[in-house]
């Protein structure tokens, strides 16, 4: 997958931009707050129809506009054109001129890969940003995840719900608490077991990736879940026994909703032991993963964005992450220095110098 050109209209800090992209690399450089997190939050919005930023959507309109319009050709088995609509009545979303009504349907065939500063709280974070970090990633591969996922929060607010109704009123029906209990499961085991896979799956190239990177070789992603080598009749009998508890609280306090994730360096949790170099390492080698995975699962690789790679990294690390880049993964990095540029001799790229919100200068590097 690849995207070929991008246009936009009062996105941001971009009043008028149409832009081609090079097929393999392109490196954004340009100054703090010049523009070059808002031109990869424009692709990925096209794409994913959503920002990867916290703030809320009306922010992507430019100050002072009443909407913002991003599209794109998007080269997948053939040239397709997506389109975004943003105003303050809402979002409206094309595929070839024709007005999807679904965003699911949008964004089925779509797939990004991201690292971004921020997701450095994959690590640091409570464990439901990891939660959702890793909701996200196997989203991008296992169609349906996302509905089980919808199914198990809407059961598990029913059933907490019903625990606060049985503590207020004792002759509640324990068969409807044992209905829910039983969904529950259903859904929670269909996510513990792509979770798992996931990480299974994840976990050799992690530990290649990181080593690539950092030539050290002990890194491992470790899973934590209640439903860990049990069967649903064993879990069913969990639940059970969690619930005095349960009522107690007036929630549910096992689950899939409870699971956690742990970056593992030698044993040792890069939470509380690792160096911020560390810790963006090991987020960059899943990143890494991912596409892998991704790959492996569908037989194409999703584009790439590294957003601020270089900082805080030290020059070798620098290297060694460049020369984990593919030809076949069209990848986009940003960057405030051209001084890494030297690391780049054996790729073909462009590079975009912006300026607030304008691209001053295009060009193109060929191998010799
Ligand atoms: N809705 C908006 N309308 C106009 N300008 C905006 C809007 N939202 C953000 N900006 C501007 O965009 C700029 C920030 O751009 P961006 O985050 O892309 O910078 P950057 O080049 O990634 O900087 P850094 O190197 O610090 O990460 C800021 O100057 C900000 O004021
Ligand atoms: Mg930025």
């Amino acid at each position: 997958m690849r995207i070929e050109s991008l246009k936009l209209l009062n996105f941001r800090n971009y009043e008028h931009l149409d832009i081609k992209f090079h097929p393999k690399l392109n490196l954004i450089y340009g100054k703090n707050g010049s523009g070059k997190t808002n031109l990869v939050e424009a692709i990925y919005v096209l794409f994913l129809t959503r920002s990867f930023r916290m703030a809320q959507e009306k922010t992507l309109i430019s100050d002072g506009k009443d909407a913002s319009r991003i599209e794109g050709n998007v080269y997948r088995k053939s040239l397709i054109n997506y389109r975004v609509y943003l105003s303050k009545e809402g979002k409206k979303v094309r595929i070839n001129q024709q007005n999807i009504t679904k965003i699911s349907d949008y964004i089925s065939n779509m797939a990004i890969v991201l690292f971004h500063p921020d997701d450095l709280r994959f690590i640091k974070d409570a464990p439901s940003t990891r939660r959702k970090t890793l909701n996200i990633s196997i989203s991008l591969i296992y169609f349906q995840y996302l509905q089980y996922l919808n199914n198990y929060q809407n059961v598990l607010k029913q059933r907490n719900a019903y625990l606060k109704q049985m503590i207020v009123n004792a002759n509640q029906s324990g068969e409807y608490l044992n209905i829910l209990t039983e969904k529950l499961i259903e859904y929670g085991y269909y996510i513990y077991q792509k979770r798992d896979e996931f990480i299974r799956l994840l976990n050799p190239y992690l530990t290649t990736y990181y080593e690539k990177i950092t030539g050290s070789a002990g890194l491992q992603l470790e899973y934590i879940s209640s439903y860990h080598n049990v069967n649903k009749q064993v879990l069913t009998k969990l639940y059970q026994k969690g619930l005095e508890k349960d009522l107690k609280f007036g929630k549910t306090h096992i689950g899939i909703h409870m699971d956690d994730l742990r970056f593992l360096l030698d044993g040792k949790d890069l939470k509380d032991y690792g160096s911020e170099g560390q810790q963006k390492n090991a987020v960059i080698a899943y990143k890494f993963s991912e596409l892998e995975i991704f790959k492996v699962s569908t037989g194409n690789y999703p584009i790439l964005i590294l957003d601020d790679l270089f900082s805080e990294l030290d020059q070798g690390k620098i290297k060694n992450i460049l020369e984990l880049l593919k030809p076949e993964v069209q990848t986009f990095i940003t960057t405030t220095e051209l001084d890494h540029l030297c690391f780049l001799d054996q790729f073909n790229y462009k590079k975009f110098c912006i300026e607030l919100g304008n691209i001053v200068e295009e060009s193109e590097h060929e191998t010799r």
